[in-house]
């Protein structure tokens, strides 16, 4: 799955107390502390850690279907049919939250959970009662839901329709997401969009580099936030002027990028009360020709690379300066809208409970986070951590590690055991601050 085409919706069920004051207050604040009523918590999405597939009515979803026809799909062969059986330990995991001292949970609704089919003339009411039963129990101990409508679970009768491209699903998402409104919705009270965005550093100091870097942001990000954060709205000038280029020399008679009228261009922008951001790794831009024709990497005429020098995990590098970038870039780009961390990790192989390397990420992101918010005046509201628990990591099933606690995957009733990298967090959560001498040696400065 592209990591670049990701877009979550997420609706937050939160209380009022989600205007959180934002950058400065009115008395000063060190700067390693964060602001009052900041949310610091953690991340999960439904069929990475839920299971129950089948259980009291829930319908398939596209995960089920194509994992079960094709298990060779996840490096292991293994599915989500239990994963890590949230479904039935999801008072433990509330527990786990309330370990972490987490004032914020992010899961996700399992669409076929709720439609079965994706239609509303079947509403599954022990799906409803999951959920009004998880965001209860969070509520009752302290810990605001905050809810993601789509992470990627389509109903399976909705993909024989043709899935997302069949523009028809939008209408059905409209209805999911008014069901879940309709249910949930004495406790929400925004709504906004998730994107998956990395930062491009540029490989030179050159404006050729520059531009490159850009460029990137503008086809990871832009393409899908510009429409609805920036003060013009529709898709960014230069995603425009290659995608149309690009399809005049394929011989096309018109651009491959669909063209909003104005009267699209107005119901769009606006549309989000904050802007959700799923941040990771880091990587080095210079312009240069990838991918394959016709693509959207092939359009944005950037390629990328790793810049060594720093810890790197599978497809991660731990630059924590790389988020500061990024949110005084996405600040400059959309003014106006608080931000949300959504997700931000590290993964381990399996086995690593004293994971030392993810306490080093944590501590240099977190120490980024609060640069960007007290020294660079960028409004973020909110941080949850991915993830809670180890979970089912799509195509690579459970070889890789993104929890701050560990499951057994081998034990049937899937133990939880906390990481070493649990009681760290749970302190800076508890205190709402990373200890000095952490926020001091962090790389949130990049390297003259
Ligand atoms: C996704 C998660 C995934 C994580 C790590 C995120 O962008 O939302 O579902 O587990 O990346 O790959």
């Amino acid at each position: 799955m592209s990591r670049t085409l990701v877009l979550v919706v997420v609706a937050a069920l939160l209380s009022e107390t989600w205007g959180v004051p934002l950058s400065s207050g009115s008395s000063p604040r060190a700067p390693n502390h964060f602001p009052d009523g900041f949310y610091l918590g953690a991340a999960t999405a439904a069929y990475q850690i839920e299971g129950g597939w089948n259980e009291d009515g829930k319908g398939e979803s596209i995960w089920d279907h194509t994992l079960h026809a094709q298990p060779n799909l996840t490096s292991d062969g293994q599915n989500g049919d239990v994963a890590a059986d949230s479904y039935h330990k999801y008072k433990e995991d509330v527990k786990l939250l309330v370990g972490l001292n987490a004032n914020v949970y992010r899961f996700s609704l399992s669409w076929p959970r709720i439609l079965p089919t994706g239609d509303t003339d079947n509403i599954n009411q022990a799906g409803i009662d999951y959920y009004n039963n998880l965001i209860n129990e969070l509520l009752a101990n302290g810990i605001q839901p905050m809810v993601t409508l789509y992470h990627w679970d389509l109903p399976q009768e909705l993909q024989k329709l043709g899935g997302w491209p069949n523009a028809v699903i939008a209408d059905y998402f409209v209805e999911f997401a008014r069901i879940a409104f309709e249910n949930f919705g004495d406790r929400v009270s925004r709504v906004g969009i998730t994107l998956n965005i990395d930062w491009y550093e540029p490989v030179t100091s050159s404006a050729d580099d520059a531009e490159a870097s850009d460029r990137q942001l503008q086809f990871e990000c832009g393409l899908w936030a510009h429409p609805i954060f920036s003060r013009e709205g529709d898709f960014p000038e230069v995603v425009k002027l290659r995608v149309a280029a690009n399809s005049r020399k394929e011989g096309r008679t018109r651009s491959r990028l669909p063209t909003l009228s104005p009267a699209e261009v107005n119901l769009i922008r606006g549309t989000a009360d904050f802007f959700g951001i799923n941040h990771y790794s880091f990587s080095l831009a210079t312009s240069g020709s990838s991918g394959s024709e016709p693509s959207k990497t092939y359009d944005s005429g950037v390629v990328t690379s790793v810049f060594d020098g720093y810890p790197n995990s599978f497809w991660i590098s731990d630059i924590p300066w790389g988020l500061r970038k990024l949110l005084n870039w996405l600040h400059k780009s959309y003014p106006g809208y608080p931000f949300f961390i959504t997700e931000n990790g590290w993964s381990d192989p399996p086995g690593v409970l004293n994971d030392t390397a993810r306490i080093h990420y944590y501590r240099g992101y977190l120490s980024a986070l609060l640069r960007s918010i007290n020294d660079d005046g960028v409004p973020v509201i909110g941080y949850t951590a991915w993830s809670l628990l180890d979970n089912l990591e799509w195509m690579s099933g459970y070889t890789i590690k993104f929890g701050l606690y560990s499951v057994d995957y081998d034990g049937p009733e899937r133990p939880r055991t906390a990481k070493a990298s649990v009681p760290v967090m749970a302190q800076i959560y508890k205190e709402k601050a990373v200890p000095l001498e952490d926020f001091e040696n962090a790389d949130t400065t990049p390297p003259s």
